[in-house]
């Protein structure tokens, strides 16, 4: 596997910081993601909700929204996660279904299988997207 480029902590701190930007009044819980790409660069989102439940935006969505609409196609190296450490035990949070799906579409661009830093209050998981998503329908599914 190729190194990261994107330092762990650091990546983990973009995400810590996103994450102060939640807009999460409904479910009061804050998540923060942070992309690292191979050329160094980090894109970060955050979760967004609606007065209308149903249309949340999770922080991983909209950091892959934001990265894919400044032009990223691929280089997705590394990516971080954090939730609230003081909702569910404090455990590692791990991206929601759909979320690994619209992750795997930027991954599968540039042929990488991104490491996925799970950060909890005590621990970080790592694992891979291709461990959280096996079999994935991608773009060479319509090939
Ligand atoms: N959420 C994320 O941002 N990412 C995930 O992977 C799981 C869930 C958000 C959606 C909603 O705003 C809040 O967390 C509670 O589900």
């Amino acid at each position: 596997m190729t190194e990261a480029v994107v330092d762990e902590g650091d990546l983990i701190a973009a995400a810590h910081a996103a994450a102060a930007h939640s807009y999460s009044p409904y479910s009061d819980y804050a998540v923060g993601a942070a992309l690292g790409f191979a050329d160094g660069s980090v894109v970060t989102g955050t979760n967004i909700e609606n007065a209308s439940y149903g249309l949340a935006l999770c922080a991983e969505t909209v950091a892959v929204a934001r990265a894919m609409g400044e032009g990223a196609r691929g280089g997705l190296q590394m990516v971080a996660v954090v939730g609230p450490a003081d909702k569910g035990g404090g455990e590692p949070i791990t991206p929601c279904g759909r979320c690994r799906q619209v992750l795997n579409e930027l991954a599968a661009l540039g042929g990488t299988d991104p490491l996925i830093l799970c950060v909890g209050a005590q621990e970080t998981r790592r694992v891979q997207l291709s461990a959280l998503l096996p079999d994935a329908f991608g773009p060479a599914s319509l090939d």
